[in-house]
C-alpha cells in the first residue's frame, strides 16, 4: 500500500505546482502536499479554482511507471476515493455521484474537481474538495460537504480522503483498471442519461452509453456511438 508523506503549507500559488517542484528535487512517490490556501489554484482546461481557506487543497506525487495513455486511469482512481470519503461524512441518505471525467457531485452540484498533470517520469494528482465555501461565479451548481448537511473538517476530510485513495490505488494496482471501471459506472449517471458535450466551441448531444476499457467516455449521439476523450459533460 502507498504511504503519503504530506506536507503542510499555510499558502501556495497552486499545490500542483509545489508537488511539481518538489518532485523535480526528487520527493518519492506518496509525498503529498496539503495547502490551507491557493493564490492560484488551476482547474482542468486552464480554468481557476478559487481555492479560499475551508476547502482541501491537495496535491500527490506518484511515480507509478505508466505506458503512455493508462495515467487517465487515475482520475477514476481518485474519484472513487473522494466519493467514498465524502459519503462518510454526509447524512445517510445524501450520496456522493460521478460525472465524467473525474467531478464528484452532490445533489447534482460540484463538489470535487481533479486536476491530473503529467510530466516526465511523474504524475501529479491535485485534488480539490469543497468542504465549507462554495465558490461563488461559476456556470455550474456547486455543493459543499457542510453545505449538503454533513459533519466535516479540513482535516478530517483529508485524513479520509488518504485512506480511501491508498484503498482504490491498492485495488488499481493489483487489478487493473476494470474494477475501478465498473465501480465508477455504478456510481454515474445511468446509460440512456442525456448528456451535452462542449469541446471549445462546440457542443454534442447524446444519450450515455458507458465507459470504454481506456476511460473514454461513449455517447450515442446522431452519428451513433461516439467516442470521447476530452471535454466537459452536462447532465440532463
Ligand atoms: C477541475 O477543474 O475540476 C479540477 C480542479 C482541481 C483543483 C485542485 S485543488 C488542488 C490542486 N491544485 C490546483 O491548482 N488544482 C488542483
Amino acid at each position: 500500500m502507498i504511504v503519503f508523506d504530506v506536507r503542510h503549507y499555510d499558502q501556495v500559488g497552486s499545490t500542483n505546482d509545489e508537488a511539481l517542484r518538489l518532485a523535480r528535487e526528487g520527493a518519492g512517490h506518496g509525498t503529498a502536499v496539503h495547502a490551507d490556501e491557493q493564490t492560484d489554484g488551476r482547474g482542468r482546461l486552464s480554468r481557476r479554482w478559487l481555492s479560499p481557506p475551508g476547502n482541501l487543497y491537495l496535491s500527490i506525487i506518484l511515480r507509478l511507471d505508466l505506458p503512455p495513455g493508462r495515467g487517465v486511469e487515475i482520475g477514476f482512481v481518485a474519484a472513487l476515493a473522494v466519493a467514498d470519503a465524502i459519503d462518510a461524512m454526509l447524512p445517510r441518505q445524501v450520496h456522493a455521484t460521478l460525472k465524467w471525467p473525474n467531478d464528484v457531485l452532490v445533489n447534482d452540484g460540484k463538489i470535487s474537481g481533479i486536476l491530473l498533470e503529467q510530466t516526465d517520469d511523474v504524475l501529479i494528482l491535485g485534488i480539490g474538495v469543497n468542504v465549507l465555501h462554495p465558490p461563488s461565479g461559476l456556470s455550474y451548481k456547486v455543493s459543499t460537504i457542510v453545505g449538503s448537511g454533513g459533519l466535516a473538517t479540513v482535516d478530517g476530510t483529508l485524513s479520509r480522503l488518504l485512506t480511501a485513495l491508498a484503498s482504490w490505488l491498492d485495488v488499481w494496482e493489483h487489478n487493473g483498471f476494470d474494477p475501478v471501471r465498473t465501480a465508477w459506472l455504478a456510481r454515474a449517471h445511468p446509460p440512456g442519461t442525456l448528456l451535452r458535450l462542449t469541446i471549445g466551441e462546440r457542443m454534442t448531444e447524446g444519450r450515455f452509453v458507458g465507459l470504454a476499457p481506456d476511460g473514454a467516455l461513449i455517447v450515442e449521439t446522431e452519428d451513433g456511438p461516439t467516442r470521447f476523450v476530452a471535454g466537459d459533460v452536462g447532465v440532463g
